[in-house]
């Protein structure tokens, strides 16, 4: 089941068994205290989103390994967009590394369209660079609605 989360320690324990670059505890909750930050969580995965006025971006989002292609990813991303734009956003954005080839499929599957690219953007834990490209996607009018701004 998708829910809301604060738990940072819970969105760090999944974050450290989906990315080789663990974001701390600490981490979260500072980004949580930022206005507009929320996460939602399953059992095997977790996405956190940016709300300013109408526009988001998804900070991070992750499946752990033995739980992935079952849709998860799918629901988290979908449930985030519902969320969102129940407070009136109507674009969301997000950074994907060129060669995260799982994840742009998703994303690319989900309506997100490619935008732009920054040339040599992430660096890997082996010093290769490589770039990263914004993806965006308009919600449906039919969800955006009026609530007061998050946080
Ligand atoms: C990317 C990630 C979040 C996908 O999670 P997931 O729960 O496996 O995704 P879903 O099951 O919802 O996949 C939905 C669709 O995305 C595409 N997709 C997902 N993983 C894929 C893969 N490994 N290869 C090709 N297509 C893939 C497929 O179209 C898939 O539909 P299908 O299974 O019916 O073919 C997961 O692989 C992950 O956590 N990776 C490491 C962290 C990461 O890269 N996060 C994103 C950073 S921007």
């Amino acid at each position: 089941m998708i829910a809301p989360t604060s738990d940072a320690v819970l969105l760090a324990r999944l974050h450290a068994q989906c990315f080789s670059e663990p974001w701390s505890a600490d981490s979260f909750a500072a980004l949580l205290a930022n206005p507009g930050c929320f996460a939602l969580a399953a059992e095997d995965g977790f996405i956190v989103v940016q709300v300013v006025l109408d526009q988001s971006e998804v900070l991070s989002l992750g499946v752990t390994p033995a739980a992935r292609r079952r849709g998860i990813a799918s629901e988290l991303l979908s449930a985030a967009i519902k969320q969102a734009a129940e407070c009136g956003v109507i674009t969301m954005f997000l950074e994907v590394d060129c060669s995260n080839f799982p994840a742009i499929a998703l994303y690319k599957r989900l309506g997100f369209a490619e935008m732009g690219r920054r040339k040599a953007y992430y660096t890997t834990p082996d010093g290769q660079r490589s770039d990263a490209l914004t993806l965006c996607t308009e919600i449906p009018a039919r969800l955006v609605g009026n609530c007061v701004q998050l946080g």
